[in-house]
């Protein structure tokens, strides 16, 4: 399968997630050919992560990874190839930056529909902490064909980059469900300032909230489902929304990053805390506590509960078994592994 049909085939929304899925893996077995990164889910290849001061940049292995999140993938190529549509319409004549941050080995969220793309008025930098990811994209592009002054590479800190002049598109992907551990929050903080004001950034939107749910039902369900419905599941499941602990929007992450505290032992910074109030209720007991991820990537391209690795509930254990009336601060930590913090506090 040449790259242009493996990109127009991820992007015919008429295909099934059998189809989907054989594209992917032919891309992946493509690109591991030609650049020897074999993807690993990351566990043995820890010790190639970069521990950053604001989040972990997993290792090229393990971003390679990324790309068999059959339905993220999808969604993400999707989505960028719509909001290239877009901005083309949005600034007609003008010649559109691409900034790409955290591409990884493969740069998966675009090369596989770059042939469709070009030639056109685009300039892309793909850009990411490691090299040898760099050297690897390089390779791709080379092999694919798509040489010239449109592509660069750039090897940065995505949290601290500046590049030189406006952007009309940013793409980042780095992060694991509940904004944990890698710097999702901190490189749009740093990057979405850098767009034109009608440019776009991927993803629009991350939304982070507590729930009340039975985690095991909901698995079983999960399990049995040919097709993950997550609306079928939130429904059909007994879940109780607690509130949205924190909602990832570009145009405002710059201004939360400016007024992020440093908690009460001056050992954390965190950005504004929300109070949640666990509701008095007889079963309460039976529940878990959990966060739920929804990402608008662009547009109507969403990922929902349970429909990629990156929006699976995660349990907090510390939490869990819910107590009724109980009230908890909760807070975003900022740092080198960002993540949600709980405190529990006096009773009302
Ligand atoms: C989750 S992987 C995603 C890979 C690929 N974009 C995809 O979606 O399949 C995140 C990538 O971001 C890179 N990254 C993480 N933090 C970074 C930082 N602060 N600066 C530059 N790159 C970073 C990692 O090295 C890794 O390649």
């Amino acid at each position: 399968m040449d790259i242009n049909t493996i990109g127009s085939t991820i992007l015919d929304e008429s295909n099934s997630p059998r189809v989907l899925k054989k594209t992917l893996d032919a891309f992946v077995v493509a690109c591991g050919e030609i650049t020897d990164i074999r993807p690993d889910r990351g566990f043995n290849a820890w010790s190639e992560d970069s521990l950053l001061d604001n989040g972990v940049a997993i290792n090229p292995q393990a971003a390679a990874y990324c790309a068999m999140d059959y339905d993220r993938s999808v969604a993400f190529i999707r989505g960028v190839y719509a909001a290239i549509s877009t901005l083309k319409m949005r600034f007609p004549g003008a010649p559109l930056e691409i900034l790409y941050a955290g591409c990884g080995p493969f740069a998966t969220l675009l090369l596989p529909i770059l042939g469709l793309l070009l030639p056109g008025d685009l300039r892309f930098y793909l850009l990411d902490f490691h090299q040898r990811s760099l050297d690897s994209v390089t390779r791709l592009l080379d092999q694919f064909g798509f040489c010239g002054d449109a592509i660069r590479t750039v090897r940065a800190d995505a949290c601290s980059y500046k590049h030189n002049g406006k952007l009309h598109l940013i793409i980042s992907e780095a992060m694991q469900k509940s904004l944990e551990q890698e710097p999702q929050f901190a490189m749009t903080a740093n990057l979405a300032p850098q767009l034109f004001p009608a440019g776009v950034f991927i993803p629009q939107r991350i939304d982070v909230s507590m729930c009340l749910a039975d985690l095991n039902y909901e698995k079983e369900l999960v399990g049995q489902a040919e097709k993950i419905d997550s609306d079928a599941v939130a429904k059909s499941a007994k879940r109780y929304p607690l509130k949205t602990v924190f909602t990832l929007l570009p145009e405002e992450a710059f201004d939360q990053m400016q007024f992020a505290l440093i908690s009460a032992d001056g050992l954390r910074v965190e950005l504004e805390p929300v109070i949640v109030v666990f509701p008095e209720r007889d079963d309460i007991a039976e529940f878990d506590v959990a966060m739920f991820t929804h990402i608008v990537i662009f547009g109507r391209y969403r990922l929902r509960d349970y429909e990629s690795q990156i929006t699976l509930p995660l349990k907090c254990h510390e939490l869990s078994p819910p107590v009724g009336g109980a009230r908890y601060r909760v807070s975003y930590q900022l740092g080198g592994y960002p993540m949600f913090q709980f405190e529990r506090l006096e009773s009302a």
